[in-house]
């Protein structure tokens, strides 16, 4: 992890001063680093992580990082990674280039690896990661928004990373084809609880400890899981009280949560995501017993316990 940070200060800058404020701002903003994690994991497993496992962390490390100074400008939001926004110190301008240096860096380093396959990979799966930020912004205030479909948009703009950091670990350490579907399974469905938490923080969790700012997804109507449950429970009258307040223009969270408390809306996401955590689980339960395995499934117990 200590080589791919380097990495990371490293690439994120730039000779221009004034930009290279702005860039590095994006490496200080230190996160949980979840996706080089997964891909030195998931090397690691099969065989000594390389100089190509360190690179491939860095490149989705800045992939992920762009995502989320956009994601910022979309969902309007003041403080990331405990710190103030790019959206909110430098404004969107700023924040729509500095997310385009990263996304562009990321794929240049990406073709400099041995075999395109990484570049390849990445590129359809950051493709994807577009698509469902693009499809998730035409649910607001749909709250007709099926399960099936909200699992279908946070597979696209969380999970797929995660499939994709994990595939290439292990790929880039030669593991066994069938081993390689394993990890991008793992990472595909520990992606999927990873989401369906995050979108309970947002309602319930708090931004001293979250670090970001919570509560966007009610203020800009997204429909998400537990709100998804309440309304397909809830009688007839109450769903219309529910709609009535959901499309209001600021809902109180208060409100929300009580209803969620009544339909145990909140229990039944957090259910939904221990069962994703425990397939990722099987996914990987036959691999070898290392030190790297048992890392993978404490993430994966990790992904869970961020809700309480
Ligand atoms: C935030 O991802 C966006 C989601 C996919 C929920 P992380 O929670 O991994 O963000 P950082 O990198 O740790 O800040
Ligand atoms: C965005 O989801 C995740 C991306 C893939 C960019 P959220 O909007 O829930 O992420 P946070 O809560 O702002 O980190
Ligand atoms: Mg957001
Ligand atoms: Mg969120």
């Amino acid at each position: 992890m200590a080589e791919v940070e380097a990495i990371l200060k490293r690439e994120m800058s730039s000779k221009f001063p004034k930009v290279s404020d702005i860039v590095s701002y994006g490496y200080l903003l230190g996160g949980k680093r979840l996706r080089p994690a997964l891909v030195l994991l998931c090397g690691q497993a099969f065989s000594n992580v390389t100089p190509s496992h360190h690179k491939l962390g860095a490149v989705l490390e800045m992939v992920h990082t762009a995502t989320l100074i956009h994601d910022d400008v979309l969902d309007g939001a003041e403080t990331r990674r405990h710190l103030e926004t790019i959206h909110h110190r430098w404004g969107t301008e700023s924040s729509v280039l500095v997310g385009d240096f990263l996304f562009t860096h990321a794929f240049y380093l990406a073709s400099t690896l041995p075999t395109t396959l990484a570049a390849q990979k990445i590129g359809q799966a950051t493709n994807i990661v577009c698509e469902g930020e693009l499809r998730q912004i035409t649910t607001k205030g749909r709250f007709d928004l099926s399960e099936e479909e909200y699992l279908s948009i946070i597979e696209a703009k969380t999970a797929v990373l995660c499939q994709c950091a994990c595939e290439l670990g292990a790929i880039y350490a030669e593991a066994p084809p069938e081993a390689a579907k394993q990890a991008a399974e793992y990472g595909r469905c520990l992606g999927v609880a990873f989401q369906i938490v995050d979108d309970l923080l947002d309602i319930e969790g708090d931004t001293d400890s979250t670090g970001k700012t919570l509560g966007t997804d009610l203020a800009q109507r997204k429909p998400t899981l537990p709100i998804i449950h309440a309304l397909k429970v809830a009688s007839p009258e109450t769903r219309e009280e529910m709609l009535a307040a959901l499309q209001a223009e600021s809902p109180d969270p208060a409100q929300v949560m009580a209803w969620l408390e009544e339909f145990d809306s909140a229990a039944y996401a957090r259910q939904t995501a221990i069962r994703h955590v425990e397939t990722a689980l099987a996914n990987i339960a036959q691999w070898p017993a290392t030190d790297a395995t048992a890392a993978l499934r404490q993430l994966a117990e990790f992904v869970l316990k961020r809700c309480y």
